[in-house]
This record gives structure tokens, sequence and C-alpha cells, in this order.
């Protein structure tokens, strides 16, 4: 089990973090698409490689998060979790099929996968991944999340987390509360504390060994049609207490998602979330939108230019790491 839990230090320490490049083939071709590029196995993976073969890997990025298709993809011939590990970067794998409606509501979802799931981590495992993912997602309402989604999908997050411990790997364990709605901090700070409380009840229950997991929570941050104005010193407040309050000592990470917040927001509240971090834990990020933003709009106005697009990326890399390590500026974005 120690090892478990140095793969989890490796990945995101020293500032480090995990670039979640883990887009199902449906998002992608939506992202792909928003900048008009034509979404296809070989558009997907070029865009893909850049990043993952630019200078930031090896300075920044402790993980990366791929989905199936990319994990079994080659460059001449050789694995692109080859390619990953050559910059001393873990290779992760998303292994959930997705959120469907939950049988008993008309709007919550329960995440799918489990069916099947040892076997297909051996396979994974086998293919170079070393870490995993799987994704819970809630809504906020009057009535949500309820306790069947909260308890269904905390269940299935600890068998989940079971099964890859057992099979050599890294659980990333995410239940995420999205941003959508008009609700409030205190509101979002309420049903994460609950989610995430319930998670962990779930993954003891199961005897998922904390040391050896990764948690990816959301920040508690004002819904996007919520009228709140609140300031980055605020969100960490609140993030840093309701993590302090829900989530057990021995767990060695948090990596947070960037969940719709611009590049500029997610890298300034992860800054001020170390500045004042007063836990043990590590506070890094696990971004997908936040870090591939403004490389993906780059490339699609210039597909030759790989050294262009590197530099986009290694920068938005390097401002979360700094972040990471509560060393981030405004005025850096400038350069
Ligand atoms: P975002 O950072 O774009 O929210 O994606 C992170 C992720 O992996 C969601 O599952």
């Amino acid at each position: 089990m120690s090892e478990l839990n140095s793969i989890a230090i490796k990945i995101i320490s020293s500032g480090k973090g995990i670039l979640a490049a883990d887009e199902s083939t449906a998002t992608m071709t939506k992202r792909l698409e928003s900048v008009n590029v034509v979404s296809n196995t070989e558009s997907r993976l070029k865009f893909r490689n850049i990043l993952f073969s630019a200078d930031a890997m090896k300075v920044c990025v402790g993980g990366v998060i791929l989905y199936d298709e990319t994990i079994k993809q080659t460059i001449n011939s050789t694995l692109i979790s080859k390619i990953i590990s050559s910059s001393d970067v873990v290779p992760g794998i998303k292994v959930d099929t997705g959120a469907k409606i939950l049988s008993s509501s008309t709007e919550e979802k329960i995440t799918e996968g489990l069916d099947g799931l040892r076997e297909r981590l051996k396979d994974y495992y086998k293919l170079g991944a070393r870490f995993t993912k799987w994704r819970a997602v809630y809504k906020i309402s009057n009535s949500f999340p309820s306790k069947v989604a909260i308890s269904t999908n905390s269940h299935a997050l600890a068998r989940y987390a079971s099964l890859v411990q057992e099979a050599g790997m890294v659980p990333v364990v995410e239940p995420e509360v999205l941003m959508d709605g008009n609700h409030d901090s205190k509101e979002c700070y309420q049903k994460t504390s609950e989610v995430i409380k319930k998670c962990f009840e779930e993954l003891i229950l199961q005897k998922v060994d904390l040391k050896g997991v990764i948690l990816k929570p959301n920040m508690i941050l004002p819904g996007t049609k919520s009228k709140e104005e609140i300031d980055p010193e605020q969100i960490s407040e609140l993030t840093i207490k309701c993590l302090i309050e829900s989530v057990p000592k021995e767990v060695p990470g948090i990596a947070f998602l960037s969940g719709g917040q611009s590049e500029f927001q997610a890298t300034e509240n992860l800054n001020m979330i170390n500045l004042k971090n007063n836990s043990n834990f590590t506070m890094t990020y696990s971004y997908g939108r936040a870090l591939q933003q403004s490389a993906l709009k780059y490339w699609a106005n210039n597909q030759d230019d790989i050294i262009g697009t590197q530099e986009v990326f290694n920068h938005r890399a390097k401002m979360c790491t700094l972040a990471a390590k509560g060393q981030w500026k405004k005025e850096l974005e400038k350069n």
C-alpha cells in the first residue's frame, strides 16, 4: 500500500498537478468543433500529443488522465503512456463510462462503469496506467442533490476505488458539485460538505486505503446564475473549511477540477487556497478546460505551429503550478 501512497505523492507534490485530457469522444468533439476543427481520431491525438510533448510536462505536470481511445493510441509505434512517462509523468485513465439518469429520478445522475471494471483495469495497467479517475456529478437545487443520488454515487465511487487499489493503481475520486444554478456559496458549501462526507463514509466502509487516494473536488463557489459577489479570499476560506471538516487526514492530497471557471479564475482561486491553506493536505489542480482552453484556441488557428501551441500550454501550466505553491501573481499573466 505504501506504493500507492508514493504514486499519489509523486503526482501532486512540488506544485505539480494533473492534466485532465480525458474528455470522452463526444465532449472532445464539442470542444474541437467550438473552435472549428473537425473531430476525428487523428485530430484528437494530434492536439493531445502536442500537449503531452510540451516542456511543461517535465516541470509542472505530475499526472495525465487519458481517455480510453488515447491510451490505446501510438505515435511511431510508441504508446502514448510511454511518451507521457518518458517525461517522468504518471499516466492515468478515466474508467467510468459516463453519468446516466438515475432510474428513480428525472434529472439526477448516476455514474456507470462498474460492470467488467476489474478486467478493464488489468488491461489499463498493462497499457501503462498507474492511476484512474471516476466522476460522480451532482446538481444543486432546492431538492438536489437528493439522498438517493448521494448514496448511490458514493457507493459506486467506493466500489470503483476499491477495485482500482486491488489492481495496483491510485483512484482519483471525483464527487463534482456543478456550478450551474442560482445557489449561493453557502449552499454550495453545505451540499459539497454533505457529498464529500458521504463519499468518505463509503470509502472507509469498503476498506479503501485513504493514503492511496486523491480527492478531486470542486471549489466552493456561488452558482453561475447567482448574483452573489465573492472574492478569492472568501472562496478559499470556504473551500479550505469544507475540506478540513469533510476529508480524513490520511488523504495525501486534493486536486481541484476547474468546473467551468475561466483559466484566470481557476488559477487565482487555487493560488489563494494555497496562500491560506492551514491543513496538511497538498492542494493542487486537476484541470481540463482551465489548462487547455487557450492552447486549443491557438492551435485551431495555427495548426502547423506546434511550438507556439506548446508555449501557450507551457505558460498556463506554469501559472497553475505557481498557484499550487501560492506563488502566482496577476502580473505574471502578461508575460
Ligand atoms: P474541468 O477542469 O474542465 O472541469 O475538467 C476536469 C475534469 O476532469 C472533470 O471530470
